[in-house]
Protein backbone atom coordinates (compact mmCIF):
# COMPACT_ATOMS: atom_id res chain seq x y z
CA UNK A 1 0.00 0.00 0.00
CA UNK A 2 1.84 3.16 -1.42
CA UNK A 3 -0.26 5.64 -0.83
CA UNK A 4 -1.49 7.40 2.51
CA UNK A 5 -4.85 5.52 4.29
CA UNK A 6 -6.18 7.06 7.69
CA UNK A 7 -8.80 5.14 8.77
CA UNK A 8 -11.49 7.22 11.45
CA UNK A 9 -13.77 4.95 12.95
CA UNK A 10 -16.48 5.27 15.56
CA UNK A 11 -20.09 5.47 16.87
CA UNK A 12 -22.95 7.40 15.36
CA UNK A 13 -22.03 11.57 15.68
CA UNK A 14 -18.85 11.40 17.46
CA UNK A 15 -17.90 13.57 15.06
CA UNK A 16 -15.95 11.52 12.66
CA UNK A 17 -16.66 13.38 9.32
CA UNK A 18 -16.44 17.09 10.73
CA UNK A 19 -12.80 15.86 11.96
CA UNK A 20 -12.02 13.66 9.06
CA UNK A 21 -13.21 16.22 6.39
CA UNK A 22 -10.38 19.09 7.59
CA UNK A 23 -7.79 16.86 7.98
CA UNK A 24 -7.85 15.61 4.83
CA UNK A 25 -7.95 19.47 3.55
CA UNK A 26 -4.87 20.46 5.65
CA UNK A 27 -3.43 17.28 3.77
CA UNK A 28 -4.44 17.89 0.63
CA UNK A 29 -5.35 14.17 0.60
CA UNK A 30 -8.83 12.72 -0.22
CA UNK A 31 -12.08 12.07 2.21
CA UNK A 32 -14.51 9.39 1.52
CA UNK A 33 -17.81 9.25 3.94
CA UNK A 34 -18.57 5.64 3.50
CA UNK A 35 -21.52 5.92 5.75
CA UNK A 36 -22.93 7.99 2.94
CA UNK A 37 -22.47 5.11 0.44
CA UNK A 38 -25.02 3.34 2.88
CA UNK A 39 -26.92 6.05 2.84
CA UNK A 40 -27.09 6.15 -0.57
CA UNK A 41 -28.33 2.77 -1.15
CA UNK A 42 -30.75 2.84 1.73
CA UNK A 43 -32.66 6.38 -0.18
CA UNK A 44 -32.53 4.32 -3.34
CA UNK A 45 -34.32 1.76 -1.83
CA UNK A 46 -36.94 3.76 -0.14
CA UNK A 47 -37.50 5.79 -3.16
CA UNK A 48 -38.08 2.58 -4.88
CA UNK A 49 -40.23 1.32 -2.45
CA UNK A 50 -38.23 -1.17 -1.55
CA UNK A 51 -39.16 -3.15 1.72
CA UNK A 52 -35.82 -2.65 3.38
CA UNK A 53 -36.21 -6.13 5.04
CA UNK A 54 -35.81 -7.98 1.40
CA UNK A 55 -32.49 -8.23 1.59
CA UNK A 56 -33.22 -10.20 -1.82
CA UNK A 57 -34.48 -6.37 -3.18
CA UNK A 58 -32.46 -4.63 -1.53
CA UNK A 59 -29.05 -6.83 -2.56
CA UNK A 60 -30.38 -6.04 -6.42
CA UNK A 61 -30.87 -2.37 -5.86
CA UNK A 62 -27.18 -2.74 -4.50
CA UNK A 63 -25.69 -4.27 -7.22
CA UNK A 64 -27.40 -2.11 -10.07
CA UNK A 65 -26.38 1.20 -8.43
CA UNK A 66 -23.21 3.69 -9.27
CA UNK A 67 -21.57 5.51 -6.48
CA UNK A 68 -19.53 8.08 -6.82
CA UNK A 69 -17.50 10.62 -5.00
CA UNK A 70 -16.26 14.15 -6.81
CA UNK A 71 -15.54 17.21 -5.18
CA UNK A 72 -17.24 16.54 -1.75
CA UNK A 73 -20.53 15.55 -3.65
CA UNK A 74 -21.53 12.38 -3.60
CA UNK A 75 -23.20 10.74 -6.69
CA UNK A 76 -25.71 8.03 -7.03
CA UNK A 77 -26.12 7.08 -10.65
CA UNK A 78 -25.12 9.87 -11.48
CA UNK A 79 -27.15 12.68 -9.35
CA UNK A 80 -25.69 14.42 -6.60
CA UNK A 81 -27.45 13.12 -2.80
CA UNK A 82 -25.87 15.26 -0.36
CA UNK A 83 -28.95 16.05 0.99
CA UNK A 84 -31.39 13.59 0.51
CA UNK A 85 -28.96 11.02 2.38
CA UNK A 86 -29.79 13.06 5.93
CA UNK A 87 -33.09 12.23 7.08
CA UNK A 88 -34.22 10.79 9.56
CA UNK A 89 -36.07 8.18 7.54
CA UNK A 90 -32.58 7.29 5.64
CA UNK A 91 -31.29 7.56 9.38
CA UNK A 92 -33.91 5.14 10.69
CA UNK A 93 -33.43 2.28 8.37
CA UNK A 94 -29.62 2.20 7.42
CA UNK A 95 -28.11 -0.16 10.02
CA UNK A 96 -30.74 -2.59 8.17
CA UNK A 97 -28.97 -2.00 4.92
CA UNK A 98 -25.54 -1.51 6.77
CA UNK A 99 -25.49 -5.33 7.76
CA UNK A 100 -26.87 -7.14 4.66
CA UNK A 101 -23.06 -8.65 4.19
CA UNK A 102 -23.23 -8.51 0.11
CA UNK A 103 -24.12 -4.88 -0.19
CA UNK A 104 -21.13 -4.92 2.55
CA UNK A 105 -19.15 -6.65 -0.11
CA UNK A 106 -19.99 -3.94 -2.80
CA UNK A 107 -19.10 -1.25 -1.07
CA UNK A 108 -15.77 -2.29 0.41
CA UNK A 109 -14.49 -3.08 -3.14
CA UNK A 110 -15.43 0.64 -3.88
CA UNK A 111 -13.47 1.59 -1.19
CA UNK A 112 -10.57 -0.12 -1.16
CA UNK A 113 -10.71 0.68 -5.19
CA UNK A 114 -10.30 4.20 -4.30
CA UNK A 115 -7.50 3.73 -1.25
CA UNK A 116 -5.60 1.74 -3.90
CA UNK A 117 -5.55 4.73 -6.41
CA UNK A 118 -5.15 7.56 -4.15
CA UNK A 119 -3.88 8.87 -0.86
CA UNK A 120 -7.25 9.14 1.73
CA UNK A 121 -8.93 9.51 4.73
CA UNK A 122 -11.71 7.55 5.02
CA UNK A 123 -14.67 7.50 7.91
CA UNK A 124 -16.98 4.74 8.79
CA UNK A 125 -17.38 1.57 11.12
CA UNK A 126 -15.00 -1.61 10.09
CA UNK A 127 -12.50 0.82 8.03
CA UNK A 128 -9.16 0.09 10.27
CA UNK A 129 -10.40 -3.50 11.20
CA UNK A 130 -12.03 -4.58 8.14
CA UNK A 131 -11.63 -2.35 5.00
CA UNK A 132 -7.64 -1.30 5.41
CA UNK A 133 -6.24 -3.52 8.38
CA UNK A 134 -2.81 -2.11 7.07
CA UNK A 135 -4.08 2.01 7.50
CA UNK A 136 -1.29 3.71 8.13
CA UNK A 137 -3.03 5.45 11.12
CA UNK A 138 -6.34 4.38 12.85
CA UNK A 139 -8.57 6.46 14.65
CA UNK A 140 -11.43 5.65 16.75
CA UNK A 141 -13.58 8.66 17.89
CA UNK A 142 -15.83 8.31 20.86
CA UNK A 143 -18.42 10.57 22.67
CA UNK A 144 -20.97 10.29 25.28
CA UNK A 145 -24.56 9.43 23.93
CA UNK A 146 -25.51 12.61 25.37
CA UNK A 147 -23.13 14.45 23.05
CA UNK A 148 -23.62 12.67 20.08
CA UNK A 149 -27.36 13.13 20.65
CA UNK A 150 -26.81 17.32 20.87
CA UNK A 151 -24.50 17.60 17.90
CA UNK A 152 -27.01 15.79 15.51
CA UNK A 153 -29.78 17.43 16.99
CA UNK A 154 -28.01 20.92 16.37
CA UNK A 155 -26.99 19.92 12.59
CA UNK A 156 -30.77 18.76 11.91
CA UNK A 157 -32.49 21.45 13.40
CA UNK A 158 -30.02 24.05 11.45
CA UNK A 159 -31.41 22.56 8.59
CA UNK A 160 -35.10 22.63 9.54
CA UNK A 161 -35.84 19.62 10.55
CA UNK A 162 -38.64 19.58 13.66
CA UNK A 163 -37.14 16.66 15.87
CA UNK A 164 -36.41 16.65 19.34
CA UNK A 165 -33.26 15.95 21.41
CA UNK A 166 -34.79 12.50 22.72
CA UNK A 167 -35.50 11.05 19.52
CA UNK A 168 -31.79 11.58 17.92
CA UNK A 169 -30.45 10.11 21.41
CA UNK A 170 -32.88 6.96 20.82
CA UNK A 171 -31.99 6.98 16.95
CA UNK A 172 -28.08 6.78 17.76
CA UNK A 173 -28.40 4.60 21.00
CA UNK A 174 -30.32 1.87 18.35
CA UNK A 175 -27.92 2.13 15.29
CA UNK A 176 -24.98 1.82 17.60
CA UNK A 177 -26.42 -1.46 18.48
CA UNK A 178 -26.86 -2.73 15.02
CA UNK A 179 -24.24 -1.99 13.80
CA UNK A 180 -22.03 -3.27 16.73
CA UNK A 181 -23.88 -6.86 16.75
CA UNK A 182 -24.12 -7.54 13.07
CA UNK A 183 -22.44 -10.60 11.98
CA UNK A 184 -20.26 -9.67 9.31
CA UNK A 185 -17.60 -6.17 9.73
CA UNK A 186 -19.09 -4.73 13.18
CA UNK A 187 -18.03 -1.71 14.57
CA UNK A 188 -15.24 -2.63 16.55
CA UNK A 189 -12.08 -0.80 17.65
CA UNK A 190 -9.15 -2.17 15.55
CA UNK A 191 -6.54 -3.06 18.35
CA UNK A 192 -3.86 -0.69 17.02
CA UNK A 193 -6.45 1.96 16.91
CA UNK A 194 -5.59 5.32 18.64
CA UNK A 195 -9.17 5.86 20.76
CA UNK A 196 -9.56 9.68 20.97
CA UNK A 197 -12.85 10.22 23.54
CA UNK A 198 -14.29 14.09 21.72
CA UNK A 199 -16.72 14.79 24.70
CA UNK A 200 -15.85 18.53 25.67
CA UNK A 201 -13.97 18.79 23.15
CA UNK A 202 -13.84 21.58 20.55
CA UNK A 203 -13.62 20.38 16.72
CA UNK A 204 -9.84 22.27 16.10
CA UNK A 205 -8.53 20.37 19.26
CA UNK A 206 -9.50 16.98 17.86
CA UNK A 207 -7.93 18.11 14.43
CA UNK A 208 -4.81 18.91 16.16
CA UNK A 209 -5.10 15.96 18.50
CA UNK A 210 -5.39 13.50 15.26
CA UNK A 211 -2.79 15.82 13.29
CA UNK A 212 -0.23 15.50 15.75
CA UNK A 213 -0.37 11.54 15.46
CA UNK A 214 0.36 12.04 11.54
CA UNK A 215 4.47 11.68 9.95
CA UNK A 216 4.05 12.55 6.33
O1 LIG B 1 -21.71 7.63 9.62
P1 LIG B 1 -23.18 7.56 9.23
O2 LIG B 1 -24.10 7.88 10.37
O3 LIG B 1 -23.50 8.37 8.02
O4 LIG B 1 -23.41 6.03 8.84
C1 LIG B 1 -24.66 5.55 8.44
C2 LIG B 1 -24.80 4.08 8.75
O5 LIG B 1 -23.98 3.31 7.88
C3 LIG B 1 -24.42 3.67 10.17
O6 LIG B 1 -25.56 3.43 10.96
C4 LIG B 1 -23.65 2.39 10.02
C5 LIG B 1 -23.37 2.24 8.57
N1 LIG B 1 -21.94 2.22 8.24
C6 LIG B 1 -21.32 1.01 8.25
O7 LIG B 1 -21.93 0.01 8.58
N2 LIG B 1 -20.02 0.92 7.86
C7 LIG B 1 -19.34 2.00 7.51
N3 LIG B 1 -18.07 1.86 7.12
C8 LIG B 1 -19.95 3.27 7.54
C9 LIG B 1 -21.27 3.34 7.93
Amino acid sequence: MNNLVIAVDGPAGAGKSTIAKIVAEKLNINYIDTGAMYRAITYKCLENKVDINNEEEVKKIAKNTNIDFKDNNIYLDGKIINEEIRTMKVSNNVSNVAKIKEVRYLMVDVQREIGKRNSVILDGRDIGSYVFPNAHYKFFLIATPQERGSRRHRELIEKGYEVTIDEIINDIIKRDEIDSNREFAPLVKATDAIEIDTTGKSINEVVELVVSKINI
